[in-house]
């Protein structure tokens, strides 16, 4: 089928996005609101979004005027009858989108596709209230829209297996990469990416380390385009509270049970972005830390040349009365600490890339040693992370979880790796997808993680997948690809 004329139905960050990608391809485009003021709030995310491309010069004036030339607005979803394809981008309320789904079944024209943008809710009880349920599809955009280049396209028991490749063809033409899923909760993306966002948010809350500390151990340390709360912000905390309860009530996993700090912000309408304000918004001036002049450290333990290498650099010797202790270690240090004359003096420490250092300070490190580490830490060029002494610190206690959520993905046949690697690069700006992260980390690094993090918080999720502690056991580096 030719699509030419589509229509969008709900303008906000998302539906505005997708009219953009339609528009910028070529596409003429309805853009559809529920009245005049809602039209213009999406008009203005359109205009906003061409003009800052064009202050980019990535986009000249008369490009901008044509895509918003193909773009008409309208409060009527009667003028959608000659509409060859119709993506819905409205609240993620079951029963507006099968009220809309119904509607749109009664004012289109037989051959029109009817597709769905939800982040979630099962396309099958959207096609449902249609009588046309082999042309109704999921078309899942990722945040913002016109920059992200995965479609998840979703099919149900009742899609007509044609439309699959029709649909593909057409998000390839908007630039996009088709990744063909199946109807389950939150598809690929949000199945590993949610429950990660939400456990950040559970830790945060925990205590076990501070807001900007695990946005820049994910960002600078991992290597993901923002950190967690960075990231929630930008997808709406309503949206990714939603998501975990759609997540929550299909697995009864209570690590999707929505983080109640995530409830807290919404009942609260903070938001993110869209309300100006969420995890991130109402920043303090930032103060210029207090930093000791002098620092006096020694190193314990195995792995320490290199740092000991960097701190003499910057001139720091180690001493035999020393302001800190740093041990290396991947683990709690506490057992380290209690061995020690001194215990308040010991501090965990982890490079994580090549630019952040985790610090673990145990419940007997005191003010003075933790500083002195942040301190340290700073002076030869790494970003400073303090957490508490926790199996997996930061980054392996949010990063290991995913990895083994992708590896129990791929086991139960709903996607390939390939597919989950694409869409996790494509969908959230990844550096890489999840098996090749797991295959350069190392397996039996991850799995030998996950039994730590397993051991310390007793979540069963965080046992190590059975195909992943399978190909340890047989000496296997990479996993099987068809
Ligand atoms: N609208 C349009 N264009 C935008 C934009 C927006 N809101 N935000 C950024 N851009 C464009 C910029 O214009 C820029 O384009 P050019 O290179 O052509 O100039 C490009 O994106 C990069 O932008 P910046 O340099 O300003 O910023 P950045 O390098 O920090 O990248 C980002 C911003 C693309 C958002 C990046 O941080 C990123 O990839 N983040 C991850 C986002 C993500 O994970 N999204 C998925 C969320 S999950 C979801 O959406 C599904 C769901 O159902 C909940």
């Amino acid at each position: 089928m030719a699509f030419e004329m589509v229509a969008v139905v709900g303008l906000g960050t998302m539906g505005a996005g997708i009219a953009e990608v339609f528009a910028r391809a070529g596409l003429r485009v309805i853009g559809v609101e529920a009245d005049a003021d809602a039209l213009a709030t999406g008009r203005g995310h359109v205009e906003r979004s061409t003009q800052r491309a064009v202050d980019r010069g990535r986009l000249s004036g008369g490009e901008r005027d044509a895509i918003l030339g193909r773009i008409t607005l309208t409060t009527s979803r009667e003028d959608l009858r000659e509409a060859d394809l119709v993506v819905e981008a409205i609240p993620e309320v079951l029963d507006y989108k099968r009220s809309l789904f119904a509607d749109l079944d009664r004012i289109c024209k037989p051959e029109t596709v009817l597709a769905t943008n939800t982040s979630s809710l099962p396309v099958t009880a959207i096609a449902a209230a249609t009588g046309r349920q082999g042309r109704v599809i999921g078309m899942h955009f990722f945040n913002p829209a016109p920059v992200m280049g995965l479609v998840e396209v979703v099919s149900t028991v009742l899609t007509d297996p044609a439309l699959v490749p029709e649909i593909s063809e057409l998000a390839r033409r908007l630039g996009k990469t088709p990744v063909a899923v199946g109807d389950r909760a939150g598809f690929v993306v949000n199945r590993l990416l949610l429950p990660y966002l939400n456990q950040a948010a559970v830790l945060l809350e925990q205590g076990l380390a501070r807001r900007d500390d695990i946005d820049a151990a994910m960002r600078l340390g991992v290597g993901l385009p923002m950190g967690p709360f960075a990231l929630l912000d930008l997808i709406g905390l309503d949206t990714a509270y939603e998501v975990m309860g759609v997540l929550f009530d299909e697995t009864r996993d209570r690590r999707h049970a929505p983080a109640p700090l995530l409830r807290e912000l919404v009942s609260a309408r903070l938001l993110g972005r869209k309300s100006g304000r969420g995890f991130h918004g109402d920043e303090p001036r930032p103060r210029e830390p207090d930093r000791s002049t002098v620092i006096t450290f020694e190193m314990a333990g195995e792995g320490a040349d290199e740092l000991t290498e960097r701190l003499r650099t910057a001139g720091f010797k180690p001493s035999a009365d020393p302001d800190v202790i740093l041990r290396p270690a991947d683990r709690p240090v506490i057992e380290h600490a209690v061995r020690l004359q001194d215990p308040a003096r010991l501090v965990g420490v982890r490079v994580v890339g090549n630019r952040v250092a985790e610090l673990a300070a145990t419940v007997l490190t005191s003010q003075a040693a933790a500083r002195a580490a942040r301190d340290l830490m700073t002076v030869i060029g790494l970003t400073p992370v303090a957490c508490r002494d926790r199996a997996g610190f930061v980054t392996d206690a949010l990063l290991y979880p995913y990895l083994n959520d992708a590896v129990r993905m791929y086991d139960t046949g709903y996607a390939s790796i390939g597919d989950i690697d694409a869409a996790m690069r494509l969908g959230c700006g990844y550096p890489a997808g999840p098996f090749e992260t797991l295959e350069s980390i190392g397996l039996a690094v991850v799995r030998d993680g996950l039994r730590a993090l397993y051991a310390e918080y007793r979540e069963p999720a965080y046992a190590p997948a059975p195909l992943l502690d399978q190909l340890v056991t047989a000496g296997v580096h990479v996993f099987p690809r068809a």
